[in-house]
């Protein structure tokens, strides 16, 4: 079906159709509000073959023409059975609850619709975006040097330094790039994310780049590791362009130590990447500040505050100590930002960034900073921070389960322990347990492994979520693990199951 030119104009947003906009968002709005507000469960627990039928019976080439229609539609293929990160039983991944201020922000910046690249494209965006990066800069500790841009993850952002890294070290040996290229090394933990591994291979290294440096019984990487590690690349004639350091490990919510390792870039002329995705709550957080001590004398970090500032995705920034390092980004396009416009001193965030296009995602967090404030974004985040200590606890005292490494941050990694003739099944017994608590949709948790173990995991980052709600998980996954070895060591039941 084909539809008319005015009809299809009436679908702009355009001076002539602000009231349409207007009606069409509330809508909007009114539907969502109506879902949050009344979400049981974090999630249905709907299969993906069942939710693919109700996608894909959709025709996309006959369009409903009624937002209301769509909005009807919509019930079935998406609202109905999205995972709902507000529910406080939503315990599994890096995803938080978004404020209000933000979720403003976002209306507001997909309608205006700036581009990122050029100040032709977004004027005050550009300078929104440069007070934030400034603001954290000095967050972080950074001097009046510092400079970044925002991106659109902690996997761009770590992609992004580790490009800068790579070049910083490249141009201090005078020795052609095919030659350099497979000797570079990068250091990190076995707990650091797996973005650095897939930027060691986008970034054209050797496929054992990345170097695993040992840690702690804490998930901390250990520098007297990290100093052996410096020294075996040398005496190999490797040379280490970049150790990440992490604060704020994505399973465990260690941080690294920062000033040791700090002291051993610097003697090994090392650039330091401190990749504080999830930590970067820190920079807030009114009582847990010092535990990012030492985050000031790294030459690029990575934060998202789409994690640990309870941004919508996506919001995350590149921050550099050195502004200069971000030249090794820049290239002049006639068509965009040629080389005059520097000269002219008319600013861009093009020069700076991988992307070109891009959304002003920085909006979200000037509304969040000019309408609560760094405080109120800290005491959240202690929160949850607080919640999960006394999870481990929780934890530490039930003897039904084991609970490794207290956290400095709001993950909880632990495991139900069957006893008796169960114990053997201990692996399948948690892999079971969480995927029949999430077909349940009662609540939501994550798996991980530890030491080749399978592991359970909460990741709080919600304040709604009570002590009483996590007590409650932990006896749903007590009895759908119960459930399990029942059936598994029992040999009628086995036998029936099968
Ligand atoms: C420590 C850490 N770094 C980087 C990332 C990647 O961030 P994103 O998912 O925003 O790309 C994550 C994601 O969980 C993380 O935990």
């Amino acid at each position: 079906m084909t539809m008319r030119l005015p009809d299809a104009r009436a679908h702009l947003l355009t001076n002539a159709t602000a009231d349409r906009y207007r009606r069409t968002l509330m809508d909007g709005v009114e539907r969502v509000a109506a879902r949050i507000a009344t979400t049981e469960r974090p999630f249905t627990g709907i299969t993906p073959d069942r939710l693919a039928a109700e996608v894909g019976a959709v025709d996309l080439d006959r369009p409903l023409g009624d937002p209301l229609a769509a909005l009807d539609e919509l019930e079935n293929v998406y609202l109905r059975d999205a995972v709902y990160f507000h529910h406080p039983r939503y315990l599994a991944h890096l995803n938080c609850p978004v404020v209000i201020p933000a979720v403003l922000g976002e209306a507001v910046l997909s309608a205006v619709n700036s581009s990122m690249d050029t100040w032709d494209q977004s004027a005050g965006g550009t300078l929104i975006e440069r007070r934030l990066v400034d603001w954290t800069a000095a967050r972080i500790g950074f001097g009046p040097a510092a400079d970044g841009v925002f991106t659109s993850g902690g996997s761009q952002s770590n992609l992004h330094a580790l490009l800068l890294a790579r070049e910083e070290a490249l141009a201090a040996v005078a020795l052609p790039r095919a030659e350099v290229l497979p000797r570079l090394r990068i250091l990190a933990s076995a707990a650091g994310h797996f973005s650095v591994q897939k930027s060691a291979k986008l970034l054209g290294l050797a496929p054992d780049a990345v170097v695993t440096v040992g840690v702690d019984a804490d998930r901390r990487m250990r520098p007297g590791a990290l100093h052996r590690e410096l020294v075996r690349c040398r005496e190999r004639g490797q040379i280490v362009m970049a150790v990440v350091a992490t604060a704020g490990t994505t399973d465990f919510g260690s941080i690294d130590p920062l000033p040791a390792i700090a002291e051993q870039c610097a003697a090994a002329g090392a650039w330091l990447h401190v990749d504080a995705a999830y930590g970067c709550g820190l920079l807030v957080s009114p009582t847990r500040r010092h535990l990012l001590a030492g985050i000031e004398r790294a030459d690029s970090v990575t934060v998202d505050y789409h994690k640990s500032f309870f941004q919508p995705v996506s919001s995350s920034a590149l921050v550099v100590r050195d502004r200069q390092a971000l030249r090794h980004a820049t290239y002049h396009a006639d068509y965009l930002n040629p080389a005059r416009m520097a000269e002219q001193r008319i600013p861009n965030q093009v020069d700076k960034s991988l992307q070109t296009t891009r959304r002003f995602d920085a909006l979200k967090l000037w509304m969040t900073l000019r309408i609560m404030g760094a405080d109120a974004i800290g005491a959240l985040f202690d929160d949850v921070v607080d919640r999960a200590a006394a999870a481990w606890d929780m934890l530490a005292e039930d003897p039904r389960f084991e609970v490794v490494t207290r956290s400095s941050l709001s993950t909880v990694v632990f495991r139900y322990l069957p006893t008796g003739p169960g114990r053997v099944h201990a692996d399948a017994v948690n892999l079971h347990a969480r995927e029949a608590l999430a077909a349940s949709g009662a609540a939501v948790v994550a798996a991980t492994k530890v030491d080749g173990r399978h592991f359970l995991k909460f990741t709080l980052l919600n304040p709604e979520t009570t002590v009483e709600d996590i007590a409650v998980v932990l006896e749903l996954v007590a009895r759908h693990a119960g459930h399990y070895i029942d059936r598994v060591t029992t040999p009628m039941l086995a036998c029936n199951a099968r």
